[in-house]
């Protein structure tokens, strides 16, 4: 049974109670906050990023600083605003000094993710750098695959550059923000898929009249 948006949303704030208790890895000693992420419990977008950084950490809120404005940019490309989408990342404290999170760091905070996209059951997942990438793309390239989705079930999970990549290298402005104008069109198609399976899934008017 489909939950409610309540019920949802009472999830997602039960599994941000868990993330912001966490200590299942040694990130937990060093973190001023966990960062859980933010975004509506029914988005149909669900961006997912890499870890906090100093700014998330201090204010418990994803993708807040330089990453974030450029970000918030790359959805106006795509003619969405940031409370429209669910905005996450795969580590859910900063690791220190911004550096790469570890694979058992991964490991630890992967079931909360899980929980968030059962929960949240977007129509398409962007992953935003190499780390998130790697959970749907194993072994894969960005050069190579970005802005390209792949099904999933009936989701449509899409590589994207980091937006903090493409800060700190002009060459992929243009790129990411070209892949960010193909997200409507991606979106309607996977909405379409959902539909689809939707109807699917209705038992046959013939049937229907039997109960
Ligand atoms: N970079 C990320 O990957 N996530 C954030 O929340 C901020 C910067």
């Amino acid at each position: 049974m489909t939950a409610t948006l309540a019920e949802r949303e009472a999830a997602l704030a039960e599994i941000a109670e868990g993330i912001r208790k966490c200590t299942r890895c040694e990130l937990h000693r060093t973190r001023t906050n966990a960062v859980p992420g933010e975004g509506p419990a029914d988005a149909r977008i669900m961006l997912i990023g890499e870890a906090p950084g100093w700014n998330e950490d201090k204010q418990g809120r994803p993708f807040v600083g330089a990453a974030g404005k450029f970000l918030e940019e790359l959805l106006a490309k795509a003619g969405l605003t940031r409370d429209q989408v669910f905005i996450t990342n795969i580590v859910k404290s900063r690791p220190p000094g911004n550096r790469d999170p570890l694979p058992d760091e991964i490991a630890a905070c992967i079931p909360w993710l899980e929980r968030q996209i059962e929960v949240i059951d977007p129509d398409v997942i962007v992953t935003l750098g190499r780390f998130s990438m790697a959970q749907w793309f194993p072994g894969e390239r960005i050069s190579r695959i970005h802005g390209q989705p792949k099904r999933v079930g009936r989701r449509l999970i899409v590589p994207m550059y980091h937006p903090a990549a493409a800060l700190h290298q002009q060459s992929l402005k243009a790129t990411i923000l070209d892949d960010f104008a193909k997200l409507p069109r991606i979106l309607a198609e996977a909405e379409a898929a959902r539909r689809e399976e939707e109807a699917s899934d209705e038992p046959p008017p013939s049937q229907m009249a039997m109960f």
